[in-house]
């Protein structure tokens, strides 16, 4: 299955393109409101990064960490709470959304570093 790993792995890079450039770019605008390309981009990392962590790989030593994608997945259930429930409030607190770019951070790390 390694097209449908490649094209979810695509999607998932994609994801976080949306995630964390939406994110950032919203912060720099001043006024700390969830807008609609973060809740596609922490949605399509849920999707994907779930997609992802099926045995694509032949299973056996070429799988990642079962302990690393179980982390991710809070991480990012945790996220997708933050920006969903929020979605339509005017604005929320500054600790509230760099959380979220942290938090968004710190996955990417975890998936980068943890072999
Ligand atoms: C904000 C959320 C997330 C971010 C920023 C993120 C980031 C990344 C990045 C940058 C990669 C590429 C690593 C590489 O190819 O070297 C990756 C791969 C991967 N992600 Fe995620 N991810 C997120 C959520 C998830 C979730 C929820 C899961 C599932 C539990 C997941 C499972 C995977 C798997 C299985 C791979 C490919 C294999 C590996 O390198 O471990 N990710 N992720």
């Amino acid at each position: 299955m390694e097209a449908l790993r490649l094209i979810l792995l695509y999607a998932h890079l994609i994801g976080f393109a949306l995630l964390l450039g939406a994110s950032v770019m919203q912060y720099l605008t001043g006024k700390t409101r969830i807008n609609q390309a973060m809740l596609w981009g922490v949605s399509i990392q849920l999707v994907t990064g779930i997609g992802l962590a099926a045995p694509l790989r032949g299973g056996g030593d070429n799988e990642p960490d079962p302990i690393k994608l179980v982390v991710k997945l809070l991480i990012t259930v945790a996220l997708f709470a933050m920006v969903f429930f929020s979605r339509k409030r005017e604005e929320v607190s500054k600790g509230h959304f760099m959380a979220i770019i942290g938090l968004t951070l710190v996955n990417a790390a975890v998936a980068v570093f943890w072999r």
